[in-house]
């Protein structure tokens, strides 16, 4: 039986991670998909329950950093130069520090400080090299970039699945590491990874916006009729089909600013799962007072 202080201490944070997404909402369904390619990962190799939520939990927190970079720096549309890059390069500390008196720091610290590491030691900001690298900060430094590579930004298109797997493999032992690398080929060939990539939500493909691709996350309880936003152009959508089968049509007008919103249901259900899959002797163990 989950222990309900655990799932309301874990929607607490999920809540706090959206800020981030909030802030990047080109990046619609982002921290969503690594914490699911994360969770394929470790459930493909045998990690057992807990490590399982531990590092589908790391993936949906990892970036949580990000909440201390400028936003100037944070939505720049083109590329950051040397000073900025810098600053950039902080985030994974400012978020290990941030969090680091969350009574559920020690389930996550690894996922935020680490996930920008690399096996030949040329990651960032610690420059820690091969198995120094705990195991949940590879699998969703992988995840991280499977899903960069495979997502629209507004200066380039996603790469198809098939690329950005041979990106990986490209650099499998020097980026990426080996093990986990050739586990998310296998699954990724094996067409395992398609219902999560350019999804936002299970069985929600991010929309098209008519002028800019799939940009727009809509959720559950999209109904037709609805006002949607592209984060992209600004231009105002308007939802229509049924069920899922959504098209939107572009009104015309452009919003320059619309207020982010909390996927409750999204953050309540993922909650529950990671809660449901965490094992309470371990979590005290490790001091956690649950
Ligand atoms: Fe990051």
């Amino acid at each position: 039986m989950p222990s309900p202080l655990l799932t309301h201490l874990l929607q607490s944070l999920h809540t706090v991670a959206m800020l981030v997404e909030a802030r990047d909402a080109y990046t619609g369904g982002h921290l969503w998909r690594v914490s699911q390619f994360a969770r394929l990962l470790a459930e493909d190799a045998g990690l057992d329950e807990h490590e399982t939520a531990r590092v589908a939990l790391g993936g949906f927190m990892h970036d949580f950093g990000k909440v201390g970079i400028p936003d100037a720096i944070l939505n720049k549309p083109d590329k950051l130069d040397e000073a900025e890059w810098a600053i950039m390069q902080r985030h994974p500390g400012i978020g290990e520090k941030m969090i680091a008196q969350h009574p559920l720091a020690p389930l996550i610290r690894g996922a935020i400080a680490w996930h920008h590491e690399r096996p030949d030691g040329r990651g960032y900001p610690y420059q820690l090299s091969d198995e120094a690298i705990p195991v949940e900060a590879r699998i969703v430094a992988l995840a991280d970039a499977f899903d960069a590579m495979t997502s629209n930004r507004p200066y380039r298109k996603g790469m198809p699945i098939a690329a950005a797997l041979a990106e990986i493999e490209r650099n499998l032992g020097t980026q990426f590491d080996r093990e986990w690398g050739e586990r998310l080929l296998q699954l990724g060939r094996a067409g395992r990874l398609h219902h999560i990539v350019g999804h936002s939500e299970p069985g929600i493909p991010l929309q098209n916006c008519p002028s800019c691709g799939p940009t727009v996350a809509l959720t559950r309880r999209a109904r037709s009729g609805d006002r949607a936003w592209c984060p992209a152009c600004h231009g105002e959508l308007r939802v229509l089909g049924r069920d899922g089968d959504w098209l939107l049509s572009a009104t015309g007008r452009k919003l320059p600013f619309q207020a982010p919103v909390v996927d409750e249901e999204l953050v309540g259900d993922f909650s529950r799962s990671i809660s449901a899959g965490l094992n309470l002797r371990i979590i005290e163990a490790i001091g956690i007072p649950i």
